[in-house]
């Protein structure tokens, strides 16, 4: 094709068959990606982490996102504050750790110094008049829900209240805000990021590429099959302290201007309790949880962070966009508060099942983006097993559109 015959990404994108996977240029193209950092990646929330990794004032972690660098620092007054990691001054990064404590950030270039509110405190030789109060670095949108730290690259973020409402009945089954984080892995994965999040999104490829998921995971199973260990665990659920709660306001079911979220609960195979090699726990039970109930909760929480929680444990997956050609995979495993390493659980132990699937899904998702990016590549239909990530994709293209 002639560069004149390329197609503008408006007529690609009506051009779309629904059903069917995106068209090569939606990886491929450049232009799409600086589309969707405007009108997809800078505008909807990122999970952080929890709110425990900053426990005390002045404890920070930086947070990359795109071409973005966010220092999430808990200031004098306690709370907890996002702010862009860009020197007022010429624009360096000023804090380069990945995490600690500190009271104040001085940018490695000239100097300029910062509290944790982001005011600037020192410059050197600055001249006579110059207003220091002018120069804060600029706040980044930051939000919580319950005990969930999360930020957005823009100035007016979708909405949290309908999430923070609507989840608090699930989330205060397993004690959310007082969670602790056990371990924290990041996947770089050289691919787009749609691939990676498209490929959480289905559980058609779980029974061919996940061996251990699938000994224990019922998402793949026929729906009648499904039903029968579904009822199982409904039957058991109540006596567990859990409860049947089904919440979707996922993707296109958002309403407008809100986050989109999710909640549903699924019941792993008979002889599992929780998501681990050998199907017994792998820490004390959540919150007031009184026994295993053999299920694993999802919850969604906007287009990029996802979670499974077990009777156990929580598993947070975020899928970060790093380039146009790049993600990372960034998983976080959690436990109640007052779990003691090496007492009440173990680090191995814990993250192995969600280690070697995220593995195993690196592999995958990588094969997937190179057969993409093939001069013989042709979009595929869907089979009924990728619902979701045909509606994600289906909200993505909305978005894209957004007119403002
Ligand atoms: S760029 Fe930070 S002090 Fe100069
Ligand atoms: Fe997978």
């Amino acid at each position: 094709m002639h560069e004149h015959d390329t197609p503008s990404i408006a007529a690609l994108i009506a051009a779309q068959k629904p059903g069917y996977a995106l068209d090569q240029r939606f990886y491929t193209d450049p232009a799409i990606y600086e589309l969707e950092l405007e009108k997809v990646i800078a505008r909807n929330w990122i999970l952080a982490g929890h709110v425990s990794e900053l426990a005390e004032v002045g404890d920070f972690k930086v947070l990359k996102v795109a071409r973005e660098s966010v220092i999430i620092v808990r200031g004098g007054d306690g709370a907890i504050k996002a702010l862009a990691n860009v020197c007022r001054h010429r624009g360096s990064l000023v804090c380069l750790e990945r995490r600690g404590n500190s009271r104040k950030f001085a940018c490695p270039y000239h100097g300029w110094t910062y509290d944790t509110d982001g005011r600037l405190i020192a410059a050197r030789s600055m001249p006579d008049g110059f207003d220091k109060s002018a120069y804060s670095l600029k706040p980044v949108s930051y939000g919580e829900i319950h005990g969930l730290m999360f930020i957005c690259l823009c100035d007016e973020p979708p909405s949290l209240e309908s999430a923070i409402r609507d989840l608090e009945e699930p989330m205060a089954l397993f004690d959310f805000p007082n969670l602790k984080v056990a371990a924290q892995k990041t996947y770089d994965i050289p691919a787009n990021w749609k691939f990676s999040i498209e490929n959480y999104q289905e559980c058609y490829h779980c029974a061919t590429a996940h061996p251990e998921y699938a000994r224990m995971h019922t998402l793949m199973l026929d729906d009648e099959k499904k039903d029968r260990v579904q009822n199982h665990m409904l039957e058991n659920m109540e006596a567990c302290g859990l409860k049947k709660i089904d919440i979707d306001r996922i993707d296109t079911a958002a309403r407008p201007g809100e986050m989109g979220y999710g909640y549903s609960r699924t019941a792993l195979f008979s002889k599992y309790k929780t998501g681990s090699k050998h199907g017994g726990p792998v820490a004390p039970l959540l919150g007031n949880l009184k026994d295993y109930d053999g299920g694993g909760s999802d919850f969604n929480f906007g287009p990029f962070s996802f979670m499974l929680a077990y009777s156990d444990h929580v598993v947070a997956y975020v899928f970060t966009p790093t380039g146009h050609k790049s993600s990372k995979c960034e998983i976080y495993w959690m436990v109640r508060g007052d779990a003691k390493e090496g007492v009440d659980y173990d680090v191995d132990e814990l993250t192995w099942l969600w280690d070697v699937t995220t593995i195993s899904d690196k592999e995958i998702i990588v094969n997937n983006s190179k057969g993409v990016h093939s001069r013989y590549y042709e979009p595929g239909p869907f089979s009924g097993m990728e619902k979701e990530e045909s509606s994600y994709i289906e909200w993505i293209l909305r978005e894209l559109q957004r007119p403002d």
